[in-house]
């Protein structure tokens, strides 16, 4: 990428160079994500570090193998060199070993299913609670309606803009679904009558109008006690910001948490551990489409994935 906000084009880049403890890994496959994009576009925490030098490789993780021949997962490159290559020189703790049985595509979204386990680490999820997948149509939400139902969520709720794509996600687990694409009022009534009493934990994926119109929506309509929500932000997909009432936080008894909390290197080990299980059971659906590293021109600008994670393979 030759310059902040431009899409990436397949060239020629010289071969990164490692220091004492490198290694040098041949990669695989690498998700593009939003993330990506948004570090690309100067629009994230993390752009300065990652366009410190152009032009730069997007993608800060990926799958490949180690000189002999280990499949592990990898990160933490160091500008101007990204994943998307066909060759990453990483530090000695900046990769682990791909658990036997799990196919490289699918490898690259296992971090993304992680953040559906947001629920039992970041909000203490127990079985029972109603789970709301806000951006449930996404990668990410498809991922966390089925790990809610995995982890044995009584009901859940899954948001989306999409009718045809918010039947899939009834298919993998949702038991209501709302479409948001609808005005404010009606949107707000959708939510207190999908609720139905009240969600015990939101996972977001959305942020902006979507979850400004929950809060609002979680105020109580008298002076009984509301019934507390978890709601877990993970990501923006609908917006950077938002703007609360101060009465939502005042009345509805709703706590805001980071997808991080609880994260350490014991729950996230865990958590993988689950995801990695279900991965190789079948019982977690992962849905991909992979192209040439040399399409990533054009594969970078699409906005038809429905759903669907776009992997390069280099
Ligand atoms: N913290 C983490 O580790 C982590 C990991 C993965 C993802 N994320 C974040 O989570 C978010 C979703 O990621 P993803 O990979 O699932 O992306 P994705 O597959 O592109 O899904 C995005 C979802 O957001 C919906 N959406 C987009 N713009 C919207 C809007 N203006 N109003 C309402 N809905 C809208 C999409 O609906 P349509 O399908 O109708 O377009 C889709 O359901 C991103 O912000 C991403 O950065 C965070």
């Amino acid at each position: 990428m030759h310059e902040v906000g431009g899409v990436p084009r397949y060239e020629d880049f010289p071969d990164p160079v490692g220091g004492d403890g490198d290694v040098l890994i041949d990669v695989i496959a690498v998700a593009v994500e939003h993330v990506d994009k948004q570090i690309a576009a100067g629009a994230h925490y993390a752009s300065k570090k990652y366009l410190s030098e152009l032009p730069m490789i997007p993608a800060f993780d990926g799958v490949g193998t180690l000189p002999d021949g280990t499949l592990v997962g990898f990160g933490d490159l160091r500008p101007p060199y990204g994943a998307l290559a066909e060759h990453a020189v990483v530090g000695s703790r900046a990769y682990a070993p791909i658990p036997d049985g799990i196919d490289p595509v699918v490898a690259t979204l296992l971090s993304t299913a992680v953040t559906g386990m947001s629920i039992t680490t970041a909000a203490g999820f127990v079985s029972g609670e109603t789970v709301l997948v806000q951006g449930a149509t996404g990668v990410a939400g498809r991922l966390a309606v089925q790990v809610a139902r995995l982890l044995g969520a009584g009901r859940i709720v899954a948001t989306g803009r999409d009718d045809d794509q918010l039947r899939d996600v009834q298919a993998l687990g949702a038991d209501t679904v709302i479409n948001t694409a609808v005005s404010d009022d009606a949107l707000t009534q959708a939510f207190i009558d999908a609720g139905n009493g009240g969600y015990d934990v939101v996972v977001d994926y959305l942020w902006g109008r979507p979850t400004e119109i929950l809060l609002r929506a979680l105020i109580p309509e008298s002076f009984a006690f509301a019934k507390p929500t978890r709601l877990i932000q993970v990501g923006e997909a609908a917006g950077r910001r938002l703007t609360v009432d101060a009465a939502s936080l005042r009345t509805s008894g709703v706590e805001i948490y980071g997808a991080a909390k609880g994260f350490d290197a014991v729950t996230i080990g865990e958590a993988y551990r689950r995801i990695v299980e279900w991965a190789l059971s079948g019982e977690l659906a992962f849905e991909m489409e992979t192209i040439p590293l040399s399409e990533i021109e054009t594969a970078w600008q699409r906005t038809d994935l429905r759903g669907r994670r776009l992997v390069a393979l280099p």
